[in-house]
This record gives structure tokens, C-alpha cells and sequence, in this order.
């Protein structure tokens, strides 16, 4: 494994990029860090430093206190809502276009990717934006959803059902959907970038790990070493904006020169 401050893509590694027919791209918190959203582990900033898990984001803490639980997540979907993507994310809009075929998955509920334009991601932990019945876990339009209401809103389907966010919580199963493609993407893919996460949280950390056994070269962006740093083929220790914007540069750059 090699480490890089210099935010460039190795020439090996360039070469298998440009030359991939499938890249998985797994992004976590640190890939909307520079969008201002908060991540949950930095021991200053994170959200998880400042907030317990347990009282927030389970289903039995929504049980207990779905007034408290519906306020903190409103004020997480406020901070959502003024945020935009940043030049990392357009880099990845940029990357699937000279690419073969490029898939994110993405354990970010802001919708970031998606504004940004990138048409194939799937969201292992769900959307803030969304609203589901804590009940009968069906959608609930963003209509009946009255933007910075202090309790949740009544579900239209069940007597006694509340709108609560469309997020995984502790405890709870991920989307199956979700969850199969990026099993797919993982199989399929020969290159795999792991962007912005500590890789702790499983399924989720175990996706690039899948990818290398399938003979994909790993590429971690990070400007942290995490548990997945070992297996990388490379590490760029930079933030997502200033690395991904270099290696859409490099990657272009090396397009035009095999044409
Ligand atoms: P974490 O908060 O655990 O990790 C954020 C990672 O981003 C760290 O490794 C940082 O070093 C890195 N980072 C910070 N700024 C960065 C930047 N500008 N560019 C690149 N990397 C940067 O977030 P996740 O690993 O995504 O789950 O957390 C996984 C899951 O744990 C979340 O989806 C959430 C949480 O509990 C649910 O809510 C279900």
C-alpha cells in the first residue's frame, strides 16, 4: 500500500481506471464533509460527539419521544436543505462519463450525489428528506409534511402512525434493494474507491473488501487512516473535493492521450 499527499492517482492505477468496466465508488460522512454537513465520528465535530445514538436514532427513542426525535432530524433535514454539492461530487458526475460504468453507493441520507447529477446510487441508510409511516413503513409525501414542524406529522395510512424520517436507525434493516445492488456493484466492479468513511459500520465497510477479493484495486480518500487503509492499493490523504478534482483532471487528460 502506498500513502500520497499529493492528492495523485498512481500511473499503474490511472491506467486500470481508464481502462475499468465497472467502478464501485462507496462514499460515507467525510464525502459531504465539505458540503457542511457534519460527520458522526470526529471526536470534536461529529454528530455521534455530541449526540447519543440511542436517544435519537433507534426505533424505540422515536417510541418514547417522536416529538424530540422529529425536531433533531428536522434540524439535520435544515442543514440538508441549504447544503449543495461541492466539486468532489461533480468530479464523480464527471467520472461516469469517461468511464465504462460507475456506481455509487453511498451510506449518506443527503441526496447529495443525486443533485449533483450521478444517475446510478444507491443509499444503504435511506434519505432525510424522505418521510415513511413508523407504522406500516410506507412513503409519506413531502404534502403532508409541513417543513419545520415540531412533532410529526399524522400518517395518512394507519390509525395511530406517525411520519418519521426514511432512515436506517440502529437496530433496524437495511433496504433490501439497496442493499443487493451494492452486493452487485461490488462482484461486478473492477476498480473500487472508498471515499470519506471510517469503514466501521457494516454492510457497508465489508463492500470494498468484497470488490478486492473479486481482484478490484481498492483506492482510499481520506485524510484519516482507517481499518481498510491496509488493503488499499492506494491511500490519498486528502479531502474528497481537492483529491476527486485531480483525479477527474488526471483521468481526462489520460483519455485524450490513448485516443
Ligand atoms: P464517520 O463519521 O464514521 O467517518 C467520516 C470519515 O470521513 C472519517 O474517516 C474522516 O476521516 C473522513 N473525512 C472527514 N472529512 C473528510 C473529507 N473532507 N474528505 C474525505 N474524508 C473525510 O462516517 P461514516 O463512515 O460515513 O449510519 O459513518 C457510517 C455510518 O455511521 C453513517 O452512515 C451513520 C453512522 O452511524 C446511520 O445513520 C445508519
Amino acid at each position: 500500500m502506498s500513502e500520497t499527499a499529493n492528492f495523485k492517482l498512481n500511473d499503474a492505477l490511472l491506467g486500470r481506471l481508464l481502462r475499468a468496466r465497472s467502478v464501485l465508488v462507496l462514499t460515507g460522512a467525510g464525502m459531504s464533509a465539505e458540503s457542511g454537513i457534519p460527520t458522526f465520528r470526529d471526536a470534536q465535530t461529529g454528530i455521534w460527539a455530541k449526540f447519543r445514538p440511542q436517544e435519537l436514532a433507534t426505533p424505540e427513542a422515536f417510541a418514547a419521544d417522536p416529538d424530540r426525535v422529529w425536531r433533531w432530524y428536522e434540524a439535520r433535514r435544515k442543514t440538508v436543505r441549504e447544503a449543495n454539492p461541492h466539486p468532489g461530487h461533480h468530479a464523480l458526475v464527471e467520472m461516469a462519463a469517461v468511464v465504462n460504468e460507475l456506481h455509487i453507493v453511498t451510506q449518506n441520507v443527503d441526496g447529495l450525489h443525486q443533485r449533483a447529477g450521478s444517475t446510478h446510487v444507491s443509499e444503504l441508510h435511506g434519505n432525510i428528506l424522505r418521510s415513511k409511516c413508523h407504522l406500516s413503513l410506507r412513503p409519506i409525501g413531502s404534502e403532508w409534511i409541513e417543513e419545520s414542524s415540531q412533532s410529526p406529522p399524522r400518517s395518512p395510512y394507519v390509525k395511530g402512525g406517525l411520519a418519521r424520517p426514511d432512515v436506517v436507525w440502529f437496530g433496524e434493516a437495511l433496504p433490501t434493494a439497496a442493499v443487493e445492488a451494492a452486493i452487485e456493484a461490488a462482484a461486478r466492479c473492477d476498480f473500487c474507491f472508498s471515499i470519506g468513511t471510517t469503514s466501521l459500520v457494516q454492510p457497508a465497510a465489508s463492500l470494498p473488501l468484497f470488490a478486492l477479493e473479486h481482484g478490484a484495486p481498492l483506492v482510499e480518500i481520506n485524510p484519516a487512516q482507517t481499518p481498510l487503509s491496509v488493503h488499499a492499493a492506494q491511500c490519498i490523504r486528502g479531502k474528497a473535493s481537492e483529491v476527486l478534482v485531480t483525479v477527474i483532471s488526471q483521468l481526462k487528460a489520460a483519455k485524450r492521450e490513448n485516443k
